[in-house]
């Protein structure tokens, strides 16, 4: 993405000191994050911010960066949004594979996981990995034909 692609950060309570931390890195790196809440430490919900990030990115066709205390309820949260892959990464091959591979626009990660400078890298490896198509794009496709209903 470029520096002018729209970018979302948001997180609940438990993502916030590590919300704090990327706003400030992702500038040094050209990217400009527009900060969705949560604002304090005071306890919320994640779907709710959740839910607000992937508005905002489905809109704007930009990218989204979600954080809470294991990276997992918001990667849940998120992938309930018709249009948005979100991936929860911990590792360096899983922030350059999803990009290449699945085109993911939502990047999620987890404060009681992920070290802050770890999760910096991984920030800008997600935002500066291009999606590779070919192959891929047929299978993404697929996914938005798989949306499965539970019946009774
Ligand atoms: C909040 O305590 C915690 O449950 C939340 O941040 C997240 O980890 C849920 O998946």
């Amino acid at each position: 993405m470029t520096a002018t692609t729209p970018l979302y950060i948001a997180s609940d309570h438990a993502g916030l000191h590590l919300k704090n931390a990327l706003v400030e890195y992702l500038p040094t790196v050209g990217f400009q994050a527009e900060d969705v809440g949560t604002y304090t430490g005071e306890s919320c919900d994640y779907p709710d911010f959740a839910h607000r990030l992937c508005q905002k990115v489905l809109e704007t066709g930009g990218k989204g960066i979600l954080i809470c205390g294991t990276g997992i309820g918001m990667s849940i949260a998120a992938n309930r949004h018709e249009g948005i892959r979100a991936a929860l990464c911990t590792h360096e091959f899983h922030a350059q594979a999803t990009r290449a591979h699945n085109d993911a626009n939502v990047l999620c990660l987890g404060e009681r996981v992920t070290a802050p400078g770890l999760a910096c890298l991984l920030a800008r490896i997600f935002l500066t990995t291009a999606f590779e198509g070919g192959r891929h794009a047929g299978r993404i496709a697929k996914l938005a034909l798989n949306t499965i209903t539970a019946s009774k």
